[in-house]
């Protein structure tokens, strides 16, 4: 594992073998930690990709999948967002995928030689299949999903409901959840895509095309693991849009990719990995 901003051993890794093609995962998420720390994500995130694509350039791999996020849709004006939705930044981390997105435009405008394809993650939760591989966040869970399994393997007390008076089914937010599985689908599709001529820099939703609203999350949750999710009614987060669901048309139509699974199974995989794993990849001990 090497740290993107650490050329010499990116150098290395590329001088090692020779890459078709780069699918590009690394960065800092938490949404929070970006209003605190700006320079820390934009160093990180932004410094990180602008190293990578020199490396990558320099060694002549010019083929690259980026995780960007339907956090650059905002607060969309309606529903399903389409790739041609405008985009802005809500706060630094949404700044730096925003700009990312820019950057590969730009790389890939003045060298046509450059194929990039930027998938916008909506909601990703869920688990592999087998129990073996989850998402395991360090300190208290920023997204619902995580928080919801630590309640259910009762680490944490209650869910606390961001904003019940969303003009939508039940008053909570609505977002669109993707199983990690037809997401890592989804990235298969854009390796094959990549291999397509002239695709230039173009970008797809990663999404299922539904919208589920907070306290339908928690009843399939709790429908899948038999517990009981205590809630705490709250106000908005500061931030939060109300609606956020993707338009899946072009992503079907270019990369031939669906997604298969709904918010049953999604609940189903991430219990089994949850009850396997109370702790993730650590102890109790080392938890918090
Ligand atoms: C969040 C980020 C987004 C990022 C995405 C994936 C914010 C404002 N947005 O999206 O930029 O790309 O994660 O990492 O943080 N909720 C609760 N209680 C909780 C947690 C969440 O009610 O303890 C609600 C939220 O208000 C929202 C829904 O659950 O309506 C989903 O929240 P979350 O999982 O944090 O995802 P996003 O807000 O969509």
């Amino acid at each position: 594992m090497v740290d993107l901003r650490d050329r010499d051993a990116l150098e290395q890794i590329f001088a090692s073998t020779k890459f078709d093609a780069v699918i590009h995962f690394a960065g800092m998420k938490a949404v929070g930690e970006s209003v605190q720390k700006p320079l820390l994500y934009y160093n990180n995130n932004l410094i990180g990709t602008i190293t990578l694509l020199e490396v990558m350039a320099a060694h002549g791999c010019k083929k690259l999948v980026f995780s960007s996020s339907a956090t650059v849709y905002g607060w969309p004006k309606e529903v399903p967002c389409t790739e041609e939705f405008p985009l802005s930044a809500a706060n630094p981390y949404g700044r730096t995928k925003l700009t990312i997105e820019e950057i590969c435009r730009d790389v890939q405008h003045a060298d046509p030689d450059w194929k990039i394809i930027l998938l916008r993650y909506f909601n990703p939760v869920g688990a592999h299949p087998s129990g073996y591989i989850g998402e395991d966040p360090r300190g208290i869970p920023n997204n619902l999903m995580p928080f919801i399994q630590q309640v259910a393997v009762g680490r944490r007390p209650a869910l606390t409901v961001f904003g019940t008076d969303y003009n939508t089914v039940d008053g909570t937010g609505v977002r669109d959840y993707i199983h990690v599985v037809d997401l890592a689908d989804g990235h298969i599709a854009a390796l094959l895509k990549l291999e397509e001529a002239n695709i230039g820099c173009v970008v797809y939703n990663l999404g299922t095309g539904k919208g589920t609203s907070v306290l339908e999350m928690v009843r399939a949750f709790e429908q899948a693991s038999g517990k009981q999710i205590p809630l705490v009614k709250a106000g908005r987060r500061p931030g939060d849009a109300e609606i956020v669901y993707a338009s899946t048309k072009k992503a079907e139509r270019e990369l031939k990719w669906k997604a298969k699974y709904g918010i049953d199974e999604m609940c189903r995989d991430q219990w089994n990995w949850a009850s396997q794993n109370p702790y993730g990849y650590g102890s109790p001990d080392s938890s918090d």
